[in-house]
């Protein structure tokens, strides 16, 4: 058998894939316009090279540890997190340096509840600077993590390249409060460093924040261990089992951006779920709550359930990235573009005892084209239920029948290269996109040339429109993050509720965002 070293240097080629490949991914691709497209075909083939990749399905599925609040004060809790440098076991048998929310990746989770304020202080240990958002959250703006408002190295910073960039910088350690004055949902926190999320985020530092409220938790849904979040990325690591990520500069101190075929985005040929490659996960015969979150950089699935079950569907949503459906939707399979989550229930007491379920991804290939196995090990009583009512959610209706504001996702030329850019213009932190008024509601037309995934801060929308299309079985609810085709146009309802600021919209392909595919929009 050929070492993954000898095959490698026999095609000359690396593990990491652009998502202009030939998999299910036009990530990068628009148009029929392009990027080189002959080296990631290679790296698709790479897949399943990896040579201390476990084989699937042999590593035990692990829930991050649910993190506890250091004190409370008048309601308020406080955690403390801090982020550094840290070494993990993902492949077995190997060492991960990964940058990780308290050391490790996935981060911590936050169980938390709604109305009850949070503070999360946060201390920096890492040799760059940090920002942290949480997505989904209707945050103060100074506390949303724009990105320029940094969390500097404890031990100090000074760089050419940030130096040109003012924020709200903060030496060491910085205090976020989330009022978490909102409906319960699935939501989750990363990096959001100016120009280098995609590579910080790649090596760690994501994790999850389960939100409830008293109208959820009046629903029988399946929970405590039925319920169960999986953080889906794609990694490619280096033969001692580092991360492996095209970065121009991989200090990440000076130059953003990565390697001239990873424009599009980056791929990686490993699926981890929760930080497990391809894990396997012992369920009862009885329902589970699954929330299945996309942290990956650039990559989108098509999730599906291999065999289906019987008589029920595959897949019964009943949250998205906003919370709670007004009612639940039988889905067959889930498309899932970076950034979104999909709260579903899965019934296994719709097998038989013994049938080990593969979550696919049909869009991929090889090892790529499967995520985790479920293994159904015994019957087991069921006091959950799926109400045929879940809770309300007020229709949002168009101000006009025209969009308000249209945002054209495209790639351009600027400085003799082509850029990812919105309406023509790559990010600028002073040019305000929209200026909008506390409380409306605008329809903004979003356009691509690419897969895009857009992404509002702050006000959740709904998908009122796909020109030339219907909406999708997975388009309902509240979002923050609508999945977007290329060559595509969609319209959005957003609310903007919440509060007063300067918040962003991007593109959260991480390689696209840090490849300035980002906007500001005021709110007053
Ligand atoms: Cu999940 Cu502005 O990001
Ligand atoms: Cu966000
Ligand atoms: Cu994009």
């Amino acid at each position: 058998m050929l070492s993954r070293r000898r095959f490698l240097g026999a095609v000359g080629s690396t593990g990491l894939v652009v998502a202009a490949g030939c998999d299910e991914n036009a990530a990068g691709r628009p148009g029929s316009s392009g990027f080189p497209g002959g080296a990631q075909q290679k790296g698709e083939r790479l897949q399943p090279g990896s040579a201390a990749a476990p084989q699937p399905f042999t590593q035990p599925l692990r829930i991050p540890p649910v993190i506890q609040p250091v004190r409370t004060e008048n309601g308020t809790d406080y955690y403390q997190v801090t982020t550094r440098v840290a070494q993990a076991e993902i492949l077995p048998g190997t060492r991960t340096e990964i940058w990780g929310y308290n050391g490790i990746f996935p981060g911590p989770t936050f169980d938390v509840r709604r109305g009850r304020r949070i503070v999360v202080s946060t201390r920096n240990e890492l040799p760059t600077p940090t920002v942290t958002h949480l997505h989904g959250g209707r945050t103060p703006p100074e506390h949303d993590g724009y990105p320029m408002d940094y969390i500097l190295p404890v031990g100090g910073w000074s760089s050419a390249a940030h130096d040109a960039h003012t924020g709200s910088v903060s030496p060491g350690t910085r205090d976020y409060a989330y009022p978490l004055d909102q409906r319960a949902a699935t939501m989750w926190y990363h990096d959001h460093r100016m120009d280098f999320t995609g590579p910080q985020v790649w090596r760690g530092l994501a994790g999850m924040m389960l939100l409830r409220d008293d109208e959820e938790d009046a629903l029988p849904l399946p929970h405590g261990d039925r319920e169960v979040p999986l953080m889906i990325t794609d990694r490619t690591f280096n033969e001692d089992g580092s991360f492996m990520y095209p970065s121009i500069d991989p200090t990440l101190r000076d130059t953003p951006g990565v390697t001239g075929p990873y424009h599009g985005g980056v791929l990686g040929d490993t699926i981890l779920v929760n930080g497990v490659p391809w894990p396997f996960l012992e369920v009862e015969a009885a329902r589970y709550r699954l929330r299945f979150l996309n942290a990956s950089n650039s990559r989108q699935y098509r999730l599906e359930l291999d065999p289906r079950p019987n008589g029920v569907a595959p897949f019964i949503q009943i949250g998205s990235d906003g919370g709670l459906l007004d009612a639940p939707r039988n889905l067959d399979r889930i498309d899932i573009a970076p950034a979104e989550r999909f709260d579903v229930i899965v019934d296994f007491s719709k097998y038989s005892v013994g049938t080990r379920i593969v979550l696919r991804h049909t869009g991929g290939t090889g090892n790529v084209g499967q995520v985790m196995q479920f293994r159904v090990a015994r019957t087991a009583s069921d006091d959950s239920a799926i109400p045929s009512r879940l809770s309300t959610i007020p229709r949002l209706t168009p101000p006009t029948s025209e969009p308000t504001r249209q945002f054209a996702f495209q790639q351009g030329p600027e400085g003799g290269k082509m850029v990812w850019r919105v309406n023509s213009r790559s990010f600028n932190p002073d040019f305000i996109h929209a200026d909008v008024r506390l409380g409306v509601t605008e329809m903004w037309q979003l356009v691509t040339d690419a897969q895009h995934p857009v992404h509002v801060h702050l006000s959740p929308f709904q998908i009122h429109q796909r020109i030339g299309q219907s909406l999708a079985p997975t388009d309902g609810g509240w979002k923050d993050t609508i999945r977007l085709e290329p060559n595509k146009v969609a319209r959005i309802l957003v609310r903007f509720d919440g509060y007063p600021g300067k918040y962003v919209f991007h593109c959260h392909n991480l390689e696209h965002e840090d490849m300035r595919m980002m906007a500001n929009f005021t709110v007053r």
